[in-house]
């Protein structure tokens, strides 16, 4: 492990480096998105197959509205082929908006497809869409904005009847273990350091970064799943909302957090994904809700109650994780903030290892 160092006004962090797959910080909530980041996506072929498969199943002949379409326009495209009537591909990132213009004009669906620059918050297409497919999905299903997006698509961009791809997506939840996530020590992939940078130039300062874990494998988990959302896009579900889940502990350990991981439904009977079983784009995250780690046995009791709240910029939540295990030595508690940009930096033992704080 190494140590790369940020600087910001109020000081330095020594940013903790490993050479394996490591941790990134948890990107799809922020807008960085690049050549990188789209050719994941491009060539992510469960995710591809299954929203592939919802979408072709209510496109042809209708009105499509495409939000967030990225540079290779993949949504607006297979829209398009299956036969839309019309498509309104939207992306936020300037670059990636004037990539996607490029590939639409030069694709034989150029009468087809208006790629517009901005916000779904933002546009005012000219009529209203049959149909909306948005891949904004996160590693906890909710924290790329699907919800507000959805809310406000509702409102003002598609019909009474509007169908959404994807349909639903749940964020599941398991105990975890951090000395058996990270065996060498808990460090950077040197590939996310990048992100991590912009992340933190946005926000003018080092916080707590969610932490996505490069293929964990079921193997890691200690008890058993939970779900502590249940996203439905057909306008049921509120963007604030507070769950509680009952996990039993399966294997005996050392607990110290959670793994998240989120299980998508695009839709039209598309085969369900399973973010820490199948081989897709997304990565679980790993929440250290306990400051120290809970000697565990098999059959002990674990309640997690996970609220989510949307942040000050009206659309990324933050998520207030509050977690209690019942063992043979008594009652321990736990609880995190997740925030998508707050402020905490070293609230948590994993964290101070990660970010040292140059004095
Ligand atoms: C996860 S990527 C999906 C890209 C592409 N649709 C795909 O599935 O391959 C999300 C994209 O949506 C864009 N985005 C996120 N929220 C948006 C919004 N509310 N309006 C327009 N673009 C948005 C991001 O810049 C990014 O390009």
């Amino acid at each position: 492990m190494t140590r790369d160092l940020y600087t910001w006004q109020g000081g330095s962090v020594g940013i903790a480096v490993g050479d394996g797959p490591g941790l990134w910080p948890s990107v799809g909530e922020y807008p960085f998105y690049d050549r990188i980041l789209y050719y994941v996506m491009t060539h992510d072929h469960l995710r591809n197959a299954a929203l592939g498969h919802a979408l072709r199943a209510v496109a042809p002949g209708r009105r499509v509205l495409d939000i967030g379409t990225g540079r290779d326009l993949n949504w607006a495209l297979e829209a398009a082929r299956s036969g839309a009537k019309h498509v309104d591909a939207i992306e936020a990132i300037e670059e990636s908006h004037a990539m996607a213009a490029k590939v639409a004009a030069a694709s034989p669906y150029a009468g087809v497809i208006d790629v517009v620059h901005g916000t779904s918050f933002d546009v005012r297409p000219a009529e209203r869409a049959e149909v909306c497919v948005a891949e904004l999905i996160g590693s906890i299903a909710s924290s790329e904005g699907m919800l507000a997006a959805m809310a406000d698509a509702r409102d003002r961009l598609l019909t009474p009847d509007g169908v959404v791809v994807p349909a639903a997506c749940d964020t599941l939840v398991g105990a975890v273990s951090a000395r058996e996530l990270f065996p060498g020590g808990p460090a950077f992939s040197r590939r996310a350091l990048p992100y991590l940078r912009k992340i933190f130039d946005l926000y003018g300062r080092p916080f707590d970064v969610r932490l996505a874990v490069a293929e964990p494998g079921p193997e890691v988990l200690l008890s058993t799943a939970g779900a502590v959302e249940r996203l439905r896009f057909d306008g049921s579900t509120p963007l604030e909302e507070s769950t509680r889940v009952s996990l039993t502990i399966e294997r005996d350990g050392d607990v110290d957090g959670l793994l998240c991981w989120i299980v998508l439904d695009a839709g039209a009977g598309a085969r369900r994904l399973d973010s820490l079983r199948d081989k897709t784009s997304w990565m679980p995250v790993y929440l250290p809700v306990f400051d120290s780690a809970v000697r565990v046995r098999r059959g002990d009791g674990l309640t997690v109650e996970f609220e989510r709240r949307t942040s000050d910029d009206g659309v990324h939540p933050d998520y207030h994780v509050r977690a209690s295990l019942v063992t043979a030595a008594g009652v321990s508690t736990g609880a995190l903030l997740s925030g998508h940009h707050e402020p905490g930096l070293g609230t948590k033992p994993i964290y101070q290892r990660l970010f040292q704080v140059i004095p």
